[in-house]
């Protein structure tokens, strides 16, 4: 069986990830959803808050179009100066260090990884700093086979805000067997 290409970029984050002994990069299954979503925007402003070591970042600029843009931010200044150099040669991208929210100036968003910064702490804002027709990708959640869905025997209130969302369409999509993404898109 053929094996499962990772772009090249993501292979330098995950090695950055490696040395900085970072934990928390997106898996692979995200990741292929990840460029999916940034080539289906190829004019698109693609976002992602908490950059991490640039691994989900590779992922969306593996899928960017020649006339999109890529921004993303990170508030470990460290983390944020490495992922920043596995971009530099291209400027398309911007690697922001700081606070999620340095985001809204580019907003609105084709795309929108939410994935440090925002999708607990301000879930509304999330869903206000879309384009019409944008897509929100969250991941890390685990997959519930009740309604409303549950995380460890609590109603999952979080993951059923975006579910419901008035201005969204949204779907949860199993990533592994154990693991799951919420994929929106805001109404027009
Ligand atoms: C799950 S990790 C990101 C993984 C990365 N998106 C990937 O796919 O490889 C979450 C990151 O968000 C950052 N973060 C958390 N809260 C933040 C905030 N308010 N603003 C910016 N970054 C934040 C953390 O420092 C951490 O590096």
């Amino acid at each position: 069986m053929a094996e499962l290409v990772v772009p090249p970029r993501v292979g330098v984050a995950e090695r950055l990830a490696f040395e900085a002994g970072f934990t928390k990069s997106c898996l692979p299954e995200v990741g292929r959803l990840l460029r999916l979503t940034a080539a289906s925007k190829p004019r698109g402003v693609i976002a992602e808050s908490g950059t991490g070591s640039g691994v989900g970042t590779a992922w969306l600029h593996s899928g960017l179009g020649a006339g999109a843009r890529l921004v993303t931010v990170e508030r470990d200044e460290v983390l944020a100066r490495r992922a920043a150099e596995v971009f530099a040669d291209d400027d398309r991208v911007s690697v922001l260090a700081g606070d999620w929210l340095l985001l809204e100036r580019h907003a609105p968003f084709d795309v929108f990884f939410c994935d440090g910064g925002g999708k607990r702490d301000d879930p509304e804002r999330v869903v206000e700093l879309l384009a019409p027709g944008g897509i929100l990708v969250l991941d890390d959640f685990t997959p519930s086979p009740h309604w409303p869905p549950r995380f460890e025997g609590e109603v999952d209130e979080l993951r059923l805000f975006y579910l419901t969302h008035p201005a969204l369409d949204a779907s949860e999509l199993l990533t592994t067997s154990t693991t799951s993404v919420v994929v929106a898109a805001r109404r027009l």
